[in-house]
């Protein structure tokens, strides 16, 4: 794996040389790339003593330019990590700035990026870091750390970069997506619906729910991590596109259920975490509602049911549903699971403060034949832990092969 280490002004940067060790004992070659402040901490001499390659540090540096330019250099790259990743870069990474050979690489390459904040809590805690930190999330970067504890200016808090065995760990993971081609759902499309659904009642008023659509988008990415090509419905969220996966942005259930019904011919696996309104208004006002009556009431019909509508179709993608439910989440959820026919069910509790609209969540897998329950964690590691299983029981039940060519094979089976 060619890695490229970034390197920026944090006192952490005095652990790179042992990051770097950690990295090439795992077989891969690492490209260091430093910026101006990063060179107040730690020395060009024993990082190029480490990694056996000179240091780039200057946008406008002829020589190597000429030898390997900044854009070959981001295609060289399988995963760019930045470690430690100041406040500083995390800012000018979240406003796209290109104003180093660092961020200029990060905007050029087209693989993972990984960053490891590390500061004093009090920065860390800052709320601009954490929105930089949060847009970078939500952009697909993978955030590793930081930790907690005795941090070098004194203090004891949440801020000290990750330990350098850690990252080396974390970067070799599959939290980082393969190069396509690679990754077990490799070869595949993955369709995630995500967020709630909008159902207007007159101009101004609608019906919605509290999705925030964190954890459908972090499935997506996670799919897309194991080398999916990922195709996302959105409901009105407000979260960053990930990059890389095709978005259709759709309000109403039955604007998801069209663009769901539309592309699902070539769907390997359809993953419903969309909270999709189960009624909407009979009728859509179209002029404002006034307040005259002292009390009044809304006719509200049943929408159209999109994941039992996928089940049920004669070529079925492997369909897993979410049950978010307030009680008796296990029994609605296994009866969902043989109700609406479905290959998988991931169900979660909800309630004032879990499950929507938060940034953790802890759910049960039920499919016919067995169960898995996963304790409670940030729903992007959740969801890289619930693609595995998705994956595994997929090749389980449908083996290999693409939905087109299981799609041919039940045909030949039916005209046989
Ligand atoms: C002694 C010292 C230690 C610092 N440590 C950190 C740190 O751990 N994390 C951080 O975000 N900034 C730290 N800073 C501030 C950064 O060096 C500063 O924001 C700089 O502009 C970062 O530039 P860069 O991101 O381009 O490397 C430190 C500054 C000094 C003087």
């Amino acid at each position: 794996m060619n890695i490229l280490l970034g390197i920026s002004g944090g006192i952490a940067a005095y652990k790179t040389p042992e990051l770097v060790r950690r990295l090439r004992e795992r077989g891969a070659d690492v490209q260091i790339v430093m910026t101006a402040s990063a060179e107040e901490f730690v020395t060009e001499t024993a990082l190029q003593a480490v990694s056996g390659r000179p240091i780039r540090s200057n946008l406008w540096d002829k020589e190597a330019e000429a030898s390997m330019s900044h854009i070959e250099l981001a295609r060289w790259a399988d995963v760019v990590l930045i470690a430690p990743a100041t406040a500083e870069i995390m800012a000018r990474l979240a406003s796209g700035a290109a104003s180093d050979l660092l961020t200029t690489l990060c905007l050029a390459t087209e693989s993972p990026l990984a960053i490891a904040p590390a500061m004093n809590h009090v920065m860390w805690n800052n709320p601009a870091v954490q929105a930089n930190c949060k847009t970078l999330a939500e952009r697909g970067v993978v955030v590793i750390g930081p930790d907690s504890g005795s941090q070098a200016c004194g203090e004891t808090g949440a801020g000290r970069m990750t330990d350098p065995d850690e990252i080396a760990e974390r970067v070799f993971s599959r939290a980082l997506r393969p190069r396509a081609g690679e990754g077990r759902l490799a070869g595949k499309t993955v369709m995630v619906t995500a967020g709630p659904t909008r159902e207007p009642i007159d101009p101004v008023r609608y019906i919605t729910n509290r999705s925030s659509g964190k954890m459908g988008y972090a499935m997506a990415r996670a799919a897309q991590a194991e080398g999916a090509r990922v195709i996302l419905v959105s409901g009105p969220v407000n979260l960053a596109e990930p990059r890389d996966i095709e978005v259709l942005h759709v309000l109403t259930a039955e604007q998801m259920y069209a663009a769901t019904l539309e592309r699902i011919a070539d769907i390997d696996i359809f993953i419903a975490a969309a909270a999709v309104s189960d009624y909407r208004p009979l009728v859509e006002e179209t002029r404002k509602i006034k307040k005259d009556a002292a009390e009044t009431s809304i006719a509200l019909t049943r929408s159209k049911d999109i994941l039992a509508s996928v089940a049920a179709l004669a070529a079925a993608p492997f369909t897993v549903g979410f049950a978010a439910e307030t009680h008796d989440v296990r029994e609605y959820a296994l009866s969902k699971l043989q109700r609406k026919k479905l290959d998988m069910i991931i169900a979660n509790k909800v309630g004032a403060d879990c499950g929507f609209d938060c940034d953790e969540n802890s759910v049960d897998v039920y499919w016919q034949k067995g169960s898995k329950s996963f304790p409670v964690s940030d729903k992007s590691t959740l969801a890289g832990e619930l693609i595995a299983l998705v994956a595994e029981r997929y090749e389980d039940e449908r083996g290999t092969g693409t939905h087109t060519e299981l799609a041919v094979l039940r045909t030949n089976d039916i005209a046989s």
